[in-house]
């Protein structure tokens, strides 16, 4: 039995900035035949190759797990590799890059500021290897479970472009940095955590954060980088504690 497609037009909004030649950004209309397979970014690949080869965006895996393709969807964040335009359940689709990031071109951006502080919390193991046993460090499921579901973040940064706090103090290290601190501070093979919650409470860490949520709306994964943060607070809490009632 054969089944058809659902097809139809859509109207697509780009927003199109080069600073290298713009003084401020503009809209670009199109119009593209979509089916109910259609992705925002197949739809981005399609406006390319058939009716505008200048549209700049960044996009690898296709599969929702480089974290590379994301952008303002409608006003929404979201990973144009996984967002079905007909699902949208819109005529019009209005693209733009993700904001708080300085835009390199369209819809690509500048995560530079996203990468230092994902850095400065020192995302990897850190042990003392010299007293490494020789087989593997295992973990059990109960203490992966910690875990789990900050590992799943896939560094899209959209978080990080989503927090207030983040535009109002560009030291501040974010949620996405922090949330990664949450995942190597809680492992139980890592060996550095009075320094890790040292470091995420210091000025530009954990307390800057004003729970407003943002980050938890914009995760596409629908990660709750909030919750992390608050975890680190009361953990570093009762560091501190503990250190003064031995001292
Ligand atoms: S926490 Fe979510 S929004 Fe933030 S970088 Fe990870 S996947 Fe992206
Ligand atoms: S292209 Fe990799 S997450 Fe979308």
């Amino acid at each position: 039995m054969s089944s058809t497609k659902e097809t139809k037009i859509l109207t697509f909004k780009i927003k199109r900035f080069n600073p290298v030649v713009d003084d401020k950004p503009y809209w670009d209309t199109y119009e593209l035949e979509c089916d109910d397979g259609t992705t925002v970014l197949i739809a981005i690949q399609e406006l390319i190759a058939k009716q505008d080869g200048s549209i700049a965006m960044r996009y690898n895996c296709r599969a929702g797990v480089c974290g590379s393709c994301a952008v303002l969807v409608n006003n929404k964040y979201a990973l144009a590799c996984e967002t079905l335009v007909l699902q949208l359940n819109k005529n019009v689709i209005k693209l733009e890059p993700l904001p708080s990031y300085p835009v390199i071109k369209d819809l690509v951006v500048d995560m530079s500021q996203f990468y230092e502080k994902l850095l400065a919390i020192e995302p990897y193991l850190k042990r003392d290897h010299s007293k490494d046993p020789e087989t593997e460090i295992l973990q059990s499921p109960e203490d992966f479970h910690i875990i789990e579901e900050a590992t799943k973040c896939i560094l899209c940064g959209a978080c990080h472009s989503s927090c207030v706090s983040v535009w109002t103090d560009t030291n501040y290290l974010g949620p996405g940095a922090l949330l990664k601190a949450f995942r190597f501070t809680n492992d139980t093979r890592d060996e550095d955590r009075r320094e890790r919650l040292k470091r995420v409470t210091s000025e530009d860490g954990v307390y800057r954060c004003h729970t407003a949520f943002n980050c938890v709306e914009a995760c596409p994964k629908e990660l709750n980088p909030t919750e992390a943060i608050q975890t680190l607070k009361r953990q570093s809490a009762k560091q501190t504690l503990k250190f003064w009632s031995r001292s």
